[in-house]
């Protein structure tokens, strides 16, 4: 569906249009000696990858920017092609055919599937550098049960824990018998962001916990990862790495609940803003220290290839951190924020990362701040309905907007997703930023649109 139609939309703010041939172009009228000009190809269709694409695509780096399969979107920044991210045998017949030189991958998925390991072994992809770790390193998201045991081994701070299997609920309910009040139970593998329950009572946890084992999730119940309870504010922080060494990207705060002050069902995300106020620069010396140095040093020492962005879902413990979870890449939608603030050329820091000299570039951040704000479907996260023209993106000035579900349909823009547009802006401090966003997002119209007007409010 997201796949069909004119891709050629005039529909985003003119911040969108850094078509690289025009940066190319400018360039070899300097004269970019030195200079690598890459033909890159990135993996994903959401919010996340329109940021990304628009932040690619800025590039001076950059000679042509392809999105699989991209929205309507990336249609406007780059090249889409109609390609699916699992699909590897296609992406690597089409990087060979249109000799890509670097790949970059969006979402968990083509992680978690190998997507890094079946370029390795292809002796025609061998050398094309992805940015996104190994499928071993992805186990970091992939798997509770491996994240909660490799934080262990590295003393890195995390809630206590145990996990058990079906073999092994008696032991389960002993265990929660030990703990206090909330219950905090978690599908071993992957689940689509519905795998973490939280439960008031020990009975609820238990009849819980046997329906997880039970096949609740499929195979990714399997195991169950059983945690202590943590109470604070969360943080995500971003790092990119090339496996030794690392660069931390701004930090963001996600608003995950569909209802305003964090009520209702959680969501992929219902908006982002950076800086987080409490990320001062004492609270991330401790992240760097306590978490990011050993878990990059820990993937090393344990052989684990991974050279791409790791996530850290961050929790604030009375002034401590705490690791709540771990991603093989940036999160949506942190990164229609973060992306904001990065100033630096991001595929300078890709080609870091793929040299093993991430050491040497240079991270530099916007000092302003930037906040995203997702429209959504009404009824999302639940059912909604899809296929709704959306209006007013023409008259959107002060945000930049990235389409999250969005489908082009006779050559009008369409809802497509329970998340449809993230409006993205930069303000001296975050209420600016958000007023602005607030402000856009009103102009921009489709049926039943929704979004939360708390977002950064508690801040
Ligand atoms: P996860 O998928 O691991 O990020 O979990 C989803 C959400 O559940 C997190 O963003 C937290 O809000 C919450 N959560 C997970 N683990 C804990 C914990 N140990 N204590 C409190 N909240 C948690
Ligand atoms: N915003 C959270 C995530 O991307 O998982």
């Amino acid at each position: 569906e997201i796949m069909s139609g004119d891709w050629s939309s005039d529909v985003c703010s003119s911040d969108l249009k850094y078509p690289c041939a025009a940066r190319l172009h400018s360039l070899s009228f300097f004269g970019g000696g030195g200079q690598s000009f890459m033909r890159i190809l990135l993996l994903g269709s959401g919010g996340r990858e329109h940021a990304l694409a628009w932040k690619i695509a800025q590039s001076a780096k950059c000679s042509k920017l392809f999105i699989a399969p991209g929205n309507a979107g990336t249609g406007a920044v780059g090249e889409n092609v109609a390609i699916g991210v699992n699909d590897f045998d296609k992406l690597k017949d089409f990087v060979v055919e249109e000799k890509v030189d670097m790949v970059v991958v969006g979402p968990e998925d083509p992680l978690v599937n190998g997507v890094y390991d079946c370029f390795k072994e292809d002796s025609r992809t061998a050398n094309i550098p992805v940015i996104g770790p190994s499928k071993a390193g992805a186990v970091l998201e992939g798997s509770k049960d491996f994240a909660k045991a490799f934080m262990k081994r590295h003393s890195i701070p995390t809630a206590a824990y145990e996990t058990f299997d079906s073999t092994t609920i008696e032991e389960g309910m002993r265990f929660l018998e030990t703990l206090k009040a909330p219950y905090v139970l978690k599908a071993d593998g992957l689940a689509a962001g519905k795998g973490v329950l939280i439960l008031p009572t020990l009975e609820e946890a238990k009849k819980e916990l046997r329906e997880m084992l039970g096949g609740m999730f499929g195979n990714a119940s399997a195991k169950v990862v059983i945690e202590e309870f943590l109470s604070g504010i969360e943080c995500s922080v971003f790092v990119l790495t090339d496996g030794t060494h690392y660069q931390i990207l701004p930090e963001a705060k996600d608003y995950k609940r569909i209802g305003e002050h964090d009520t209702g069902l959680n969501t992929g995300g219902m908006g982002s803003v950076t800086p987080v106020p409490f990320a001062t620069k004492e609270w991330m010396g401790k992240v760097e220290e306590r978490i990011i140095r050993p878990t990059v040093d820990g993937l090393k020492a344990e052989g684990i290839d991974y050279k791409g962005f790791i996530f850290f879902g961050l929790i604030n413990v009375e002034g401590e951190p705490m690791v709540i979870e771990y991603n093989c890449r940036m999160g949506d939608p942190e990164t229609e924020s973060v992306m904001l603030r990065l100033k630096s050329d991001i595929v300078d820091l890709f080609e870091g990362v793929a040299e093993g000299n991430l050491n040497q570039r240079q991270v530099e951040f916007d000092s302003r701040s930037a906040v995203c704000v997702m429209l959504a479907s009404g009824g999302y996260p639940e059912e909604y309905v899809k296929g709704y023209p959306i209006t007013g993106l023409d008259k959107v000035e002060d945000s930049v907007v990235f389409h999250s579900g969005t489908a082009v349909k006779d050559g009008q823009v369409v809802t497509a997703g329970g998340r449809v547009i993230a409006v993205s802006s930069y303000g001296e401090n975050i209420e600016e930023a958000l007023k602005k966003s607030f402000a856009e997002a009103q102009k921009i119209e489709f049926t039943d649109k929704y979004f939360r007007r708390d977002i950064g409010q508690d801040l």
